[in-house]
């Protein structure tokens, strides 16, 4: 029975109750489950959870028809859990089943010690539910990882994408490149734009001041049996051919050539022209899929700068030889080679979207961030992808008002935007089982501290949990909302850190007057804004539609040059004021003007100067800030006219206001 009805059925109940001047426990049930179970009836009455001991049925008849009729990665983690006075049970037809079904019950039980006898069938949505974490911006202990485990388990998340290594430091032990760990795990800065500033450049183990580390074959291991006990698979990164710097700082001989045999100025990217390069990787590689047994191996793939492979002559003598007609084919070359070197060990190449550039491996997995276009390209390739598009699934992004927030990589993921992405969407059906599933990332450049980063999971990851597991028909904001605030309190209790949901301020509002002279009035463009900046084109900047806390996709227009912007008021009348706000954040290189003029027409070509307004503070050097710049006037026009000088970056402006 659908738990709709159910609902209604226990409203009734309740007020039922009410009449009859009975007081009712406020029992817990299934809908206080993170992730919202997919179906349940509820029984008469309650029962205590403190002793509910499940009796465990491994494999019963009625429930392993029904699981018969599920896909079958659902049958694995399928699980029946009755709860009536005569106690609880549990059929599955796996381990994992069955340890679904009690982090179900204690969830349940957490909520509340007295618990509605009910029956739950619940099965997940996709195969993969994974969290991302990356170790190499700051390296996390093997405890650390355990503790998030135990975490996500509970919230029947079984993917642990371990970005293991990047520009910023190696963090897996590998016997045939020791200085892979005894050099590029090690770096003299700890913050990342220092480090960044500083050169990019790696210190040595036992150095003085040498900031990082990396998990030992021995580590590696008992977090794999951590991992075993939570029933969650364990992916390792191992980046290529870009974001290499640490590995082509330690092994210079992996760099490409310029034409006078010197090192290239570009240093993120390994050389495919090389054939030294594909010795490494099979090596690496090698120890790598004997240590993880995890299917994918996921090999990066992202944001490969591929500027020196133009200049280099081995890569123009690869690109030759094998009849590549550019370095994006180039690129898919290593792809495709590293892909028979994961098959050959029985393994599965997993790789960022880019991957797709130059044409994909032949078996590859995407795992679509840049939005989910290369997800719905891949399954419509027929290939396997993963969903963690960044407006839904960065973790690493700003979770609310950015003032209040520790500084981030920018944008605004909130819980809520988290909760409501459908991976599916767009994707026909018939295509739908190529999707594996959804992830959350958590890049770290700004995330130093282990407190800090749980702060940017949760209660994002709970989100992500029910969007991977959840049906959507089955999915409910509030409910969620209410469940992930007690869950915070919980964690919180055990040592976790979750960001405090209960004082969110939300999304970004400002108070216009209720009518002024701009509003709905046309903009005449002196200088053009961006074409992906444009906030819904030429009336954005009138329509009485404040911008977000993101520069992105929202109302913000951006400007990739001086501001000259005119409004026509429609007739002459007196103005008071005019301004607009204007949003910086430095780490999008979006700043603020130099100046801000106001030009008053009464006939729309001939402007007089009505005032000007300097930036009296400095340009910003990190987070970010909405500053408005403001004019008080004194005249009469039809046409007034904004400027503002631009000194670098963007400009990015939200309402131009007259009154
Ligand atoms: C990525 O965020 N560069 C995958
Ligand atoms: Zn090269």
């Amino acid at each position: 029975m659908e738990s709709g009805l159910n609902n209604k059925v226990r409203k009734a109940f309740l007020l039922l109750a009410v009449f009859a001047g009975v007081t009712l426990s406020a029992a817990s049930g299934p809908d206080n489950v993170i992730p919202a179970p997919v179906s349940y009836t509820l029984g008469k009455g309650t029962v205590p959870s403190g002793g509910l001991v499940p009796k465990v049925i491994p494999c019963g008849k009625s429930f392993s028809r029904l699981a018969a009729t599920l896909p079958s990665f659902a049958r694995d983690e399928a699980y029946h859990l009755v709860i009536s006075p005569k106690g609880a049970t549990v059929e599955a037809l796996t381990e994992t089943g069955v340890f679904y079904a009690l982090q179900t019950l204690s969830q349940m039980r957490q909520a509340d010690p007295e618990v509605s006898c009910c029956e739950i069938i619940d099965y997940p949505r996709f195969p993969y539910r994974g969290l991302h974490i990356d170790v190499s911006r700051h390296f996390r202990t093997k405890e650390f990882i355990a503790k998030q485990m135990r975490l996500m388990s509970e919230l029947k998340m079984n993917r642990l994408h371990l970005h293991l290594t990047d520009s910023e430091g190696w963090r897996l032990q590998i016997d045939a490149f020791p200085e892979l760990t005894t050099r590029a795990a090690w770096r003299p800065e700890i913050l990342w734009p220092q480090w960044r500033k500083g050169g990019k450049k790696l210190s040595e183990e036992g150095a003085p001041g040498a900031y990082g580390g990396y998990y030992t074959r021995k580590d590696i291991e008992w977090i794999l049996s951590v991992a075993d006990s939570c029933h969650i698979t364990v992916i390792p990164e191992i980046e290529m051919p870009g974001h290499s710097s640490e590995v082509t700082t330690v092994y210079p001989e992996l760099l490409c050539r310029t034409e006078d045999g010197t090192e290239p100025e570009y240093r993120n990217d390994l050389c495919p022209g090389n054939e030294a390069t594909y010795v490494f990787l099979e090596k690496v590689l090698d120890e790598v899929c004997s240590l993880f047994p995890s299917e994918f191996i996921h090999i990066g793939g992202d944001e490969a700068g591929k500027r020196a492979w133009k200049l280099c002559p081995l890569c123009r003598h690869r690109m030759e030889e094998e009849g590549l007609a550019d370095v994006d084919q180039l690129q898919s070359y290593l792809v495709r080679r590293v892909e028979k070197m994961l098959e050959a060990r029985g393994k599965r190449l997993l790789g960022w979207d880019e991957i797709l550039q130059g044409g994909l491996a032949p078996n590859a997995t995407v795992m679509s961030w840049r939005g989910t276009a290369g997800g719905i390209q891949a399954v419509s390739e027929g290939h396997d992808a993963i969903m963690t598009p960044e407006k839904y699934c960065y973790l690493d992004r700003y979770q609310d008002a950015p003032f209040k927030e520790p500084e981030s990589f920018g944008s605004y993921v909130p819980v809520d935007t988290v909760y409501s992405f459908d991976p599916c969407y767009m994707i026909p059906e018939t295509l739908q089982h190529h999707l594996l599933g959804v992830q959350g990332n958590s890049w770290s450049e700004y995330i130093v501290t282990d407190e800090h980063l749980e702060y940017m999971l949760y209660p994002r990851a709970y989100a992500l949990a029910e969007v991977g597991w959840t049906p959507m028909s089955r999915k409910d904001p509030a409910r969620f909302r209410a469940n992930a605030l007690r869950l915070n309190e919980q964690v919180s209790a055990r040592g976790y850190h979750p960001f405090d949901l209960a004082h969110e301020r939300g999304v970004r509002k400002v108070d216009f007057p209720e009518s002024f002279l701009s509003k709905g009035r046309p903009v005449r463009y002196g200088s053009p804004y961006h074409k992906s900046y444009a906030a819904g084109g030429d009336g954005a900047l009138t329509d009485a539609v404040c911008g977000g806390w993101n520069f992105r996709g929202e109302n913000w227009q951006g400007f990739l040059c001086d501001i000259d912007v005119t409004v026509d008021l429609g007739s002459v009348q007196p103005v008071h004021y005019a301004g607009a706000t204007f949003l910086t954040q430095w780490v999008a290189d979006i700043f603020l003007p130099d100046k801000i003029e106001i030009l008053l027409s009464e006939d729309g070509d001939h402007f007089s100067l009505a005032g000007t307004v300097s930036r009296d503070i400095a340009q910003p050097s990190g987070g970010t800030q909405y500053i408005p710049f403001g004019i008080v006037l004194e005249g009469n026009a039809r046409f007034v006219r904004l400027k503002a000088y631009r000194e670098k970056g963007f400009l990015f402006i939200d309402e131009f206001v007259v009154n």
